[in-house]
C-alpha cells in the first residue's frame, strides 16, 4: 500500500472490508481513522472482534452502492476484492466519488478476466482449478470486470488520473504439498470452490498434487489488478 500512497494522518474508508485484514493494515500504516463497511453483519462482527486493539478503527454495516455516510468525508476510499460481487459498477463508483474529498484517492483491487485466465503453475495454483474444471472458469469470467470497463466507468463518473497495474501477491507459503491440500479443502466457504461437491473437491486436490513436483515448500501467488484514480 505504501508504494501507492502514504495514509499517515488520512481518513480511510475500506468498503467491502470483510473480516478487516486490510482495514487494520491501513491503521498500522498510521492512518488517522479507518472505517470498514460491509453488508454482511457476520463479517462486521468478525472484523470488530479482531480489531479491539485498534482505537482508530471502526466498522459499520452498509452497502457499497449506498453507504449512508456523509459527502466528501474521506481522503482514501479502498475496495479490495469487492467489485466482482457487483454488477452495477457505475453505482459503486458514484458512491465512492460522493464520499471522497476533492483530490481524494480511490484504490480498487480485483482480478480481471486476464488475471484469472493465467495458466496453473507451481506458484499460480488457482490456474489449476480452471484447468481441471472449465465450468468454474465460465462462472469466474461472468463476474470479473475487464480493465477497460473499469477505466471507462471511472472516467465517466468523473475520476481523473486513472492508472492500472497488475502484480503478483503471495497468498500463502506452505511447508509442503500436504499443507496446501489441507488449505484448499478448507477454502470452500469463501471461494469459487464453493461450486464443487465434496467428490469434485477431492479430485481437484489430487489433480493439483500431481502437478506439483516440489517436495519442499510451495509459494502460492495470486494475480491482481489495482486501479488508482483521483476525485
Ligand atoms: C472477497 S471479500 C473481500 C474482503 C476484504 N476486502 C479482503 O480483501 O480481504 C468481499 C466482501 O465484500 C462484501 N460485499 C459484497 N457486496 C457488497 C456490497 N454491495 N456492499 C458491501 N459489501 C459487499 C462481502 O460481504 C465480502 O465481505
Amino acid at each position: 500500500m505504501l508504494r501507492l500512497l502514504d495514509p499517515k494522518g488520512k481518513h480511510v474508508l475500506d468498503i467491502g472490508c470483510g473480516g478487516g485484514i486490510y482495514t487494520r493494515a491501513w491503521a498500522q500504516l498510521e492512518a488517522l481513522s479507518v472505517l470498514g463497511i460491509d453488508f454482511s453483519e457476520d463479517m462486521i462482527q468478525t472484523a470488530r472482534d479482531y480489531s479491539t486493539n485498534f482505537p482508530n478503527v471502526s466498522y459499520k454495516v452498509g452497502n457499497a452502492l449506498s453507504t449512508g455516510l456523509e459527502d466528501q468525508s474521506y481522503d482514501i476510499v479502498f475496495e479490495r476484492a469487492l467489485i466482482h460481487h457487483l454488477s452495477d459498477l457505475s453505482g459503486c463508483f458514484k458512491e465512492a466519488f460522493r464520499l471522497l474529498k476533492p483530490g481524494g484517492k480511490y484504490i480498487i483491487q480485483d482480478r480481471t478476466p486476464t488475471d484469472v485466465t493465467i495458466p496453473g503453475s507451481e506458484e499460480h495454483i488457482r490456474g489449476y482449478f480452471f484447468e481441471k474444471y472449465p465450468f468454474l472458469l465460465e462462472i469466474e469470467m461472468k463476474r470479473r470486470h475487464s480493465s477497460s470497463e473499469v477505466e471507462e466507468k471511472l472516467s465517466k463518473t468523473g475520476f481523473i488520473n486513472i492508472h492500472s497495474f497488475s502484480f503478483w501477491e503471495i497468498r500463502k507459503i506452505y511447508q509442503n504439498v500436504n499443507e496446501l491440500k489441507a488449505d484448499i479443502l478448507e477454502r470452500t466457504g469463501r471461494s469459487i470452490l464453493y461450486e464443487l461437491n465434496d467428490e469434485q473437491l477431492c479430485e481437484l486436490v489430487n489433480y493439483i498434487s500431481l502437478k506439483i513436483s516440489s517436495i519442499d515448500s510451495v509459494r502460492e501467488k495470486d494475480r491482481w489488478t489495482i486501479w488508482t484514480s483521483i476525485r
